[in-house]
């Protein structure tokens, strides 16, 4: 298993290219199962987890080619075979978005249920619920959803709570469905928004993306289209923090501020200065980090996603600070990683109380998630010394050439095999 041995003590300096957004992507790419024309994707990431979901809906019957630059054609005419199995939902959660446009194409589907994973529970009730709603017959049995309807009709759903890849399974089941369809408390975030574009690019009658109540007309049939992915907005927070953390100076272009303002803020409470240009972000770190509290909700406020990387940065800032994560019931499992490195951390249900210190130290850690994965990397970026982060697997799933970034822009990181 590869693991990352960094070097610590370099300042990130210099300019990297943002990829496209893994989350918009994923969707996205599912939105093929819609049609059977072509949709010609750009900007597409490459990483563990699209490669994943390629497999997935290839042994589907859908045809995918790919330049290797980031453009993928997906055609799904020979779609034969709707069925999700459990060998691939369980290494990939977001296996369970070919269900709402499975069955709004085929009439059905099988889709292995996901279970739990690292970061807690995340069942996927309100995906069921929705689809029941409007008008699927769901069971489920051995370890399986099993969804069946003649045709989908419109409904209007009020989710329990703030789900992105509900949202987005519902958004896409809806587009073909009988009349209109109304979702309530719908996720807000830019990825649903970028999925609502594709989809209306393809023909769908949606409106209210980005809000809290998104509407869909359906309709009889969607068609091809050309769509580019949008930027990943968790990959800039990313590389912003590693900058502020380092004591660099840094500019991410393909990028857009308005993607992260809630994370932009947080690092100018921390002392850094960021300049937003329409597509590039530039940011030089102060000689210090002041710490900065964060409480997780879903967008626009603080993403769950960068939790974990201002649990470094405050790691190693001056003062303390509450991290509050309310999304997910387990997801500080990259605080007893940073105590390894002599960070201060105190844990208390979904708390975790940070106050910083001079300076970390190198050591070995274990990569547990993606996130968790990516703290790691900013505090071994920091600490004095060798850090080696093992399983960095969780890395390749999200972050499209980390090292080789991170190495343009002054670290030192190497992959071990
Ligand atoms: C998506 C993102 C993930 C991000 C998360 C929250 C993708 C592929 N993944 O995950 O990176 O961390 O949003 O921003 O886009 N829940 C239920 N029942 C459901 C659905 C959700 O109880 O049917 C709960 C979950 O357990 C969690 C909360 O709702 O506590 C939010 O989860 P959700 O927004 O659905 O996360 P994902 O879409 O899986």
């Amino acid at each position: 298993m590869d693991k990352l041995l960094i070097e610590g003590g370099a300042p990130l300096v210099g300019e990297a290219a943002v990829s496209g957004a893994k989350n918009a992507a994923l969707p996205i790419i599912c939105a093929s199962l819609l049609c059977g024309d072509s949709l010609n994707l750009s900007n597409v990431p490459q990483l563990n987890d699209v490669a994943t979901m390629r497999r997935l809906i290839g042994q589907m019957g859908i045809e995918v080619t790919a330049d290797g630059g980031g453009t993928l054609t997906l055609n799904s005419r020979r779609l034969n075979n709707p069925v999700a199995p459990y060998e691939m939902v369980k290494t990939m959660r977001a296996s369970i978005l070919v269900l709402g446009p499975l069955l709004a194409r085929c009439g059905e589907a099988k889709v292995s249920m996901p279970g739990g994973c690292a970061i807690g529970a995340r069942p996927v009730d309100q995906h069921i619920k929705g689809l029941q709603a409007m008008g699927a017959e769901i069971r489920v049995e051995g370890g399986y959803v099993l969804a069946q309807a003649r045709r989908l009709k419109g409904a209007r759903i009020v989710t329990d709570m703030v789900t992105v890849t509900g949202t987005e399974n519902l958004m896409m089941a809806a587009t073909l469905a009988e009349g209109e369809t109304i979702i309530e408390n719908a996720a807000c975030e830019p990825e649903v928004v970028d999925l609502a574009r594709c989809l209306t690019a393809m023909g769908a009658k949606i409106s209210g993306a980005g809000s809290s109540r998104v509407s869909i007309q359906g309709v009889q049939a969607l068609h091809g289209a050309d769509y580019r992915v949008m930027p990943d907005r968790i990959e800039t927070g990313t590389y912003l923090c590693a900058a502020a953390a380092t004591r660099g100076a840094i500019v991410l272009t393909r990028t857009s501020a308005a993607l992260l303002e809630s994370v932009i803020d947080k690092l100018r409470e921390a002392g850094c200065a960021i300049d937003c240009r329409p597509d590039s972000i530039a940011l030089q770190a102060p000689p210090r980090l002041k710490s900065v509290s964060v409480r997780t909700a879903p967008y626009p406020a603080f993403p769950t996603d960068m939790q974990a990387q201002f649990m470094a940065i405050d790691s190693v800032a001056e003062g303390s600070a509450v991290i509050h994560e309310t999304i997910f019931e387990n997801r500080f499992m990259h605080a007893v990683e940073l105590l390894r490195l002599g960070a201060d951390i105190r844990i208390d249900a979904n708390n975790a109380v940070v106050t910083g210190v001079p300076a970390l130290d190198g050591a070995t850690v274990m990569a547990t998630d993606l996130r968790a994965s990516a703290s790691l990397v900013i505090a071994g970026l920091v600490a004095q010394g060798e850090t080696l982060i093992e399983r960095i697997y969780h890395l390749d799933r999200g972050y499209e050439r980390i090292e080789e970034k991170l190495t343009r822009l002054g670290a030192n990181v190497r992959r071990v095999r």
